[in-house]
């Protein structure tokens, strides 16, 4: 911890942050403690979230079983909607409030997770759809209340979403993701196993890989908390609070862990050891980024995905078109870390570091190209395309993506410079191509 970025308070600005998250096993073959975890909660009726194609691997029936042997009384949800989109959600939500569990179970990537807490959400305290959806583009009206019992059980190491109180999805009326975002939300608990990446395509480890890289280095680099304006009242401090000591301590083990076994892990679905370690990543920067919050990858990543045309990439279901999550974020990453170096050289020096770059000799002037040179290896190392252009976008689509980009301020806020619409044209004409 560099103790120096939290010494002054800025005027008006928070003096404390506040640090949560779900109860965490982790451990290879813990799936089967699902049950018994379901019970000792008070479920009786389970719902059980995942999507067809987790629904026919072995992890899914163990799941299954290790419900039924307790006791638990189990309904199925497996049309889970691959990125989730309003409608989705909605669909999920009418199932559950028809089959009314008392606890629910996801079983998936950030998808399956996602559904199921805007399921508990809208089935729990129904309402119109936009009355939770983050201001501006709903009117982010507060979380009634507790939600029903959740057990998240992530299959990839990647979005971090069994550990935070935030739900994504697409809106169609304005195609561009958007969120849900409250502590309501959270599991109640997250097992995460790391048997369940084994069967993981190698496209798939390489764009969740590089979220989970992303969620770190965003949070690292986040506006700290005290430069923050402080909560009207201690309950109402946000969880994307900023950057922070305890974020900083997952964000450093998980940049450490991405340089030393990333590739290793895309490249070889036999190398049990790295794709362990990235699960961890994944843990430890879904912590982080849920008490710090990300910023500007991850809003303008939400215009990527949202607006894309035909780009269908290998490794994920080929009936429409998608830009997948972890890979909308990185794209944007180099040109954003080149730009928000300035606000904290040693931070994005560090960072650089970490992830195994020579920084030997470096000025803080260098910080934002060691950092965004770095990433641009990684990138092609695991076999991500050439900035937008290789998903379909160019000069033409810049004004589409900034006004998709411009309403997330929940994240351009935490950024540590001013994101204002210029900027994004900037920085996204930047991410059209790195090589
Ligand atoms: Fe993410």
């Amino acid at each position: 911890m560099r103790c120096c970025h939290y010494d002054h308070v800025g005027e008006g600005c928070d003096s404390a942050f506040t640090v949560d998250t779900s109860r965490i096993t982790f451990g290879r073959g813990c799936l089967a403690e699902v049950g018994d975890r379901a019970r000792a909660l008070g479920m009786k009726r389970v719902a059980l979230f995942s999507d067809e194609r987790l629904a026919r691997l072995p992890y899914f029936e163990k799941v299954r079983q290790s419900l039924s042997a307790a006791g638990l009384d189990v309904v199925v949800y497996t049309d889970v909607h691959v990125e989730p989109t309003d409608q989705s959600f909605l669909d999920a939500a009418r199932f559950a409030s028809e089959a009314r569990p008392d606890g629910y179970v996801s079983l998936g990537g950030g998808s399956v997770i996602d559904t199921c807490k805007g399921a508990n959400l809208y089935a729990t305290y129904p309402a119109d759809f936009l009355t939770y959806v983050n201001a501006p583009v709903g009117a982010g009206r507060p979380v009634p209340g507790p939600l029903k019992p959740h057990i998240a059980c992530p299959t990839t190491s990647g979005t971090g979403s069994e550990v935070t109180g935030i739900t994504i999805f697409d809106l169609l009326s304005i195609q561009a993701k958007t969120g849900i975002a409250s502590l309501a939300l959270r599991p109640t608990e997250a097992l995460i196993d790391p048997d369940c990446t084994e069967s993981l395509p190698s496209e798939v480890v390489a764009a969740s890989g590089l979220d989970v890289l992303s969620h770190a280095l965003e949070s690292y680099t986040a506006r700290p908390y005290v430069r923050r304006p402080a909560p009207a009242r201690p309950s109402l401090r946000p969880m994307s609070q900023g950057a922070n000591p305890w974020s900083d301590l997952g964000c450093r083990e998980a940049l450490r862990l991405m340089g030393e076994y990333l590739v290793r892990g895309v490249t070889d679905a036999q190398d049990h050891e790295a794709r362990e370690q990235l699960m961890w990543a994944a843990t430890l920067a879904g912590i982080a980024f849920g008490n710090a919050g990300v910023h500007a990858p991850h809003g303008m990543a939400y215009a990527v995905a949202g607006l894309v045309r035909d780009f269908r990439p290998s490794g994920y279901p080929q009936h429409e078109p998608l830009v997948p999550h972890g890979m909308a974020v990185i794209l944007n990453a180099p040109a954003v870390f080149r730009y928000t170096a300035e606000s904290s050289p040693d931070r994005h020096l560090e960072a650089a570091e970490w992830l195994g770059a020579d920084v030997r000799g470096a000025t803080p002037g260098d910080a934002g190209e060691v950092l965004a040179g770095k990433l641009i290896h990684l990138m092609r190392a695991v076999s991500i395309p050439n900035g937008l252009t290789g998903v379909g976008y160019s000069e033409s689509d810049l004004a589409p993506l900034t006004e998709g980009a411009f309403p997330q301020q929940r994240l351009l806020q935490n950024a540590p410079r001013e994101m204002t619409r210029p900027v994004l044209t900037q920085l996204f004409r930047q991410a059209l191509s790195y090589w």
